[in-house]
């Protein structure tokens, strides 16, 4: 007979309640249940490469990130190549959501977003931004963002966040949704489209001369009514030959964020919804962005403009994962 305590949970776990499965005399829901279930690192690939013919930004060698000044309005010059990088990316992204499936890995997903970027002369953004070593940002249940593709399988059930940057004639077009691997439960569906309904809402309050802390209080609005929680850390940012300058987009109403929307300026609306806490922990990759509760998050972005009477949705229209408002299509 073993005496040895056992050291991977059993076919039929404990009930809550009941003494956990690995013989520490602690309940169950204090000692293994929290971590059952959850995303495992897997193993990362080596970098991929980057064709020499396609134009690299100016980390692409050093993966030291180095700001300069750039006007927060773009000149017509910038904002009609923002409509390209844009356009390709929105591409991207909704070929890559198609590509979603039980069995895949997210290291596959990556390989094939890589592919489809070079594809259309666009250097991925995310390749050694900052050291990130990946094409594409994947982030699966409990990851909030920046996920790194590896050797995970993606199961039935599963929800997954694809986050694409293309970079085109020196400027980015910054997006990501949410897909289901397979079948999903009810409330990780539900909880999908509030996120997409967020990001919307968001999107709707842009308005020349109005203050950016309007969209938070708008995605805020939204998701409170499902009793979800908004992801404060990660936020929406300025965009445009950079792939993150100096504007902030906060996804809660907060009054500090009072800087007038003017035309010409650039952003992503982001919004993080979760089905618990808004809190996060980090992996020790660095990366790799959970929820402090285990529980499920969803991500949807957009790149916009401010127009003279509006937004124009740089990332959006037909061809994008999430082309239009869900109630306006
Ligand atoms: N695309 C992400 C965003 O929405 C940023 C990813 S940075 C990376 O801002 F290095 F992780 F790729
Ligand atoms: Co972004
Ligand atoms: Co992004």
């Amino acid at each position: 007979m073993s005496t040895a305590s056992p050291t991977s949970p059993p076919a039929i776990p404990p009930a809550a309640n009941e003494s956990c499965w690995c013989g520490s005399g602690r309940k169950y829901k204090r000692c293994h249940k929290p971590l059952e279930g959850r995303v495992l690192p897997g193993v990362v690939s080596p970098m991929r490469t980057v064709p020499a013919h396609i134009p690299r930004p100016p980390y692409a060698e050093s993966g030291e990130v180095r700001r300069w000044n750039e006007s927060a309005i773009k000149t017509p010059d910038v904002i009609s190549r923002m409509r390209h990088a844009g356009k390709m990316a929105a591409e991207v992204l909704r070929l890559a959501g198609e590509f979603v499936k039980p069995g895949i890995t997210t290291d596959a997903i990556d390989a094939y977003v890589h592919d489809l970027c070079i594809a259309r002369n666009a250097y991925p953004s995310p390749l050694n931004y900052s050291g990130y070593p990946k094409s594409v940002c994947t982030s699966v249940n409990e990851v909030i963002c920046h996920g790194i593709p590896d050797s995970r399988v993606l199961e039935d059930g599963d929800i997954i966040n694809l986050d694409v940057t293309c970079y085109i004639n020196g400027v980015h077009g910054d997006t990501n949704a949410t897909f289901a691997v397979g079948t999903i439960s009810e409330q990780d569906a539900n909880l999908i489209r509030v996120t997409e309904e967020c990001m919307w809402r968001g999107i709707e309050a842009v308005v020349p001369g109005r203050p950016l802390s309007d969209i938070g209080k708008a995605i805020e609005a939204r998701a409170k009514q499902d009793k979800l929680g908004v992801v404060r850390a990660f936020i929406g940012h300025g965009i445009g030959e950079q792939f993150h300058t100096d504007i902030q987009v906060l996804h809660y109403y907060d009054a500090r964020n009072n800087t007038v929307m003017r035309p010409g300026m650039t952003f992503t609306i982001e919004p993080m919804i979760t089905l618990g806490t808004w809190q996060h922990r980090m992996w020790d990759d660095d990366w790799t962005a959970v929820t402090a509760d285990g529980k499920r998050t969803a991500q949807f972005e957009h790149t916009v403009l401010v127009t003279d009477t509006g937004v124009e949705v740089l990332t959006g229209g037909t061809g994008a994962a999430s082309p239009a408002a869900p109630w306006s299509r």
